[in-house]
């Protein structure tokens, strides 16, 4: 009893600690010492061990946790992160409506806009991202989490999963999207008509719902999208092979010879994949960003995150390209890849 007793003290003592940690860097960084605020925190975490950020704290700390996300490369907009403050919204029900209204305003009619959407204690979002097919082999385990709840497969192909909420104090429910409010991108190669003939596909906007915010000593639900590099679509999802493993299918119609291996008949269909997302999301008016201009852009975001007198971390192996990482300046360079908060964290539930 008395362990537990301390042990919950401790528990608390990190989270006052984390709390106070992260009011008093919020202060320091927006230069608005506070000191009365501080003195607020202490108390009521003390008293009732809650804490309510404001709109100005919640707004920070979603951006720094973007900032110090050190698997992403494409932080250098960090500041551009509009932050939705739905920390009212916990009924199922409500978080689709929501969630519906952030994928039309993110999708934008293809000029992509980064969102958050911070949702209240007790929602858990039970799917990765908010769109997801059911035909992708990296997503077998959530079909079968949502059979569970009653969804049964149609069989097609990019077949769109519901998204499975969970409402504070509510068992998970399924939501359908309208086919015309997900924007998707037919895959089409500008030189080789007979790529876009395999009916490849991909959805415009990538909605992370897996990772919470962290921040404060706190978590919230909070998905998030930005835009696509086009190797996570190209070099990954369609190209991996326990993903889509499209790369014999395009070799085929590049008219390639697939029978030597030294060939390198798999490289060349990747680079052409690569070219063909590229071109189709240019074509469709989606925003996507390609591997050699978003490491550029990260080193601006070095050089500027330098003057502001702070240190990059970065997971060096998430941040390289999955093509031609040896081409681009992060290949040369070394990170810290130590985690600081705020930041997304895996939600328990994952
Ligand atoms: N890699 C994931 C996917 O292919 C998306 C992760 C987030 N990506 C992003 N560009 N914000 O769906």
């Amino acid at each position: 009893m008395t362990a537990l007793l301390n042990a919950a003290n401790l528990l608390e003592a990190d989270t006052l600690r984390e709390a106070s940690d992260f009011l008093q860097r919020y202060q320091q960084e927006t230069g608005q010492p506070d000191p009365t605020r501080l003195e607020d925190l202490r108390r009521e975490m003390t008293h009732t061990g809650k804490f309510e950020l404001s709109f100005g704290e919640l707004e920070w700390a979603a951006r720094v946790a973007w900032r110090n996300s050190t698997r992403c490369v494409g932080r250098l907009y960090w500041p551009a992160l509009e932050v939705r403050d739905l920390r009212h919204v916990t009924a199922a029900q409500e978080v689709f409506g929501h969630l519906r209204q952030h994928l039309h305003d993110a999708q934008n009619g293809g000029q992509l806009r980064p969102i958050i959407s911070v949702f209240g204690a007790g929602v858990e979002i039970l799917s990765p991202q908010l769109l997801r097919y059911a035909d992708d082999p990296a997503n077998a385990e959530l079909c079968r989490v949502l059979e569970q709840l009653g969804w049964q497969a149609q069989g097609e192909r990019f077949e769109l999963l519901p998204v499975a909420i969970r409402g504070a104090g509510q068992a998970p429910q399924l939501f359908d999207l309208q086919p015309e409010e997900v924007l998707e991108v037919p895959i089409q190669h500008p030189e080789f008509p007979a790529l876009a003939e395999l009916g490849l596909k991909w959805h415009a906007l990538p909605l992370v719902s897996d990772l919470s915010l962290d921040a404060c000593g706190m978590r919230f639900a909070a998905p998030f999208n930005g835009w696509y590099m086009q190797t996570e679509i190209a070099a990954r999802n369609l190209a991996d092979q326990g993903r889509y493993n499209v790369l014999p299918d395009v070799a085929r119609a590049l008219g390639l010879a697939t029978r030597h291996e030294r060939s390198l008949w798999r490289d060349r269909a990747l680079l052409e994949l690569n070219i063909a997302v590229l071109f189709s999301f240019e074509q469709a008016g989606v925003k996507i960003v390609d591997h050699h201009t978003a490491a550029q852009h990260f080193v601006r975001f070095e050089e500027k995150e330098a003057q502001a007198g702070r240190e990059v971390r970065g997971r060096w192996s998430w941040l390289i390209p999955p093509l031609s990482p040896a081409t681009t300046p992060i290949w040369e360079r070394q990170y810290n890849d130590e985690e600081e908060r705020p930041n997304f964290a895996r939600c328990p539930y994952h």
